[in-house]
């Protein structure tokens, strides 16, 4: 008889990684399934980006092991990208590491910094992973409230009475998913100086911050952000590039290298074509984004008068590719989200897998087709 690890009994399979085989099993049955539940893009990376990797393919190189810390091109066109649009420097050999998606780096950081019997500030309702690799990990939660009726932003008179005494990191995720709530620059001054009052390592997760957002932000923008702060950032969302697994985290060169040691470890680079195909996008013209959030503006409107026959209320200064959306029924998400599958085919995320605060919320993704919106729409 071979136990699991002890480690396994306080996490459980991702909610989609389940979910999505009984959805898949609806469709399998011949269910006409709408599904707006996760955040995959459906539409397609840049033209000449996918014309680079094809390129690449037969490049002398392209099929070795590749540099643990990814290959130049890649790291200069992310201190570009980060120079232009949240007016950041970086130094490409320095402050920047390619990631095989951001998803990966919470696990890295979460291993770089943490010792055992450190604890961990995350939001609630937040992105699921920040608490299971913590558990993972075997270190102490401590969740903060995100709530509506501050924002969704951090209540620091609440975070100042918490026992913060063993706290390493604050997981921060601006703008927000789930809630799509954008930070302002005063939010991410008082989290820096949080951060440095209480000797915390903030990571921000930045993966939503051109998606129907007219002012990207970076917390590295804010004056001396770099001693205590780190960003995670990823291609999956604002180049639709999600299965290509290409993200990136900055800081100072103290904290990338201890990220570095032990990420080299545990992959041996990314796959060069990827990494050129993702060199390729970020040195798109700015009308990239225009044109995707033209897309998703129209998206928008049509899930706002989706949620809407669904008797829900949503804030419509939100960002992002999701639609955050108060349920106004004593129902339990889960329940709601699971009658809305069954009884008229339309998949959305419950709230609730979110954290306690996002009970009584769906979250509604806008990663599908106009035609298969107003069909959702039709079915209510
Ligand atoms: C808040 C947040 N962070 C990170 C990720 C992971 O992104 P990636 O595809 O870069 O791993 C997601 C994906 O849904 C997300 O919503």
């Amino acid at each position: 008889m071979i136990d699991n690890s002890k480690r396994l009994e306080h996490i459980s399979e991702y909610y989609f990684s389940k979910k999505l085989r009984e959805v898949k099993s609806l469709i399998d049955k011949g269910e006409d399934i709408v599904n707006l539940g996760i955040g995959s893009p459906d539409l397609f990376p840049p033209e000449n980006s996918i014309n680079t990797v094809i390129k690449s393919l037969n490049q002398k190189n392209a099929h070795k092991y590749q540099g643990y810390s990814g290959i130049y091109q890649l790291r200069e066109k992310i201190s570009s990208f980060y120079k232009k649009y949240y007016e950041v420097d970086l130094h490409p050999d320095q402050n920047v590491l390619p990631l095989i998606g951001s998803k990966e780096g919470i696990f890295h950081i979460s291993m770089s910094f943490l010792n055992d019997d450190d604890s961990v500030l995350i939001p609630n309702p937040g992105y699921p992973t920040y608490s299971s690799i913590t558990k993972l990990i075997g270190n102490k939660i401590i969740n903060y409230d995100l709530t509506e009726s501050n924002n969704w932003e951090p209540d620091f008179n609440n975070l100042k009475k918490l026992d913060l005494s063993k706290v390493k990191i604050m997981w921060v995720n601006y703008p927000n998913m789930p809630t799509g709530r954008t930070a302002s620059v005063n939010l991410f001054k008082k989290i820096v100086q949080f951060g440095k009052e209480n000797n915390i390592l903030i990571v921000n997760d930045n993966p939503y911050s051109f998606i129907l957002n007219d002012n990207p932000l970076s917390i590295m923008s804010i004056s001396g952000a770099m001693e205590n702060c780190i960003e995670l950032n990823s291609m999956s969302k604002i180049y639709n590039m999600a299965g290509w697994r290409v993200g990136f985290v900055v800081g100072n060169p103290t904290f990338i290298s201890n990220i570095l040691k032990v990420k080299s470890n545990m992959d041996s680079g990314m796959f060069y074509p990827v990494q050129m195909g993702a060199a390729n996008a970020l040195s798109q013209n700015n009308d990239w984004f225009e044109k995707l959030n033209i897309k998703y503006k129209e998206r928008r409107e049509l899930v706002w008068e989706l949620a809407s026959k669904l008797g829900c209320t949503f804030s419509k200064d939100n960002v992002g590719m999701f639609i955050w959306a108060k349920i106004n029924k004593s129902i339990p998400s889960k329940e709601f989200v699971d009658n809305l599958l069954h009884k008229s085919g339309i998949f959305v995320a419950p709230g609730i897998i979110f954290g306690t605060n996002g009970e009584g919320y769906i979250r509604i993704s806008l990663c599908n087709s106009t035609a298969n919106i107003k069909k959702a729409i039709s079915r209510l």
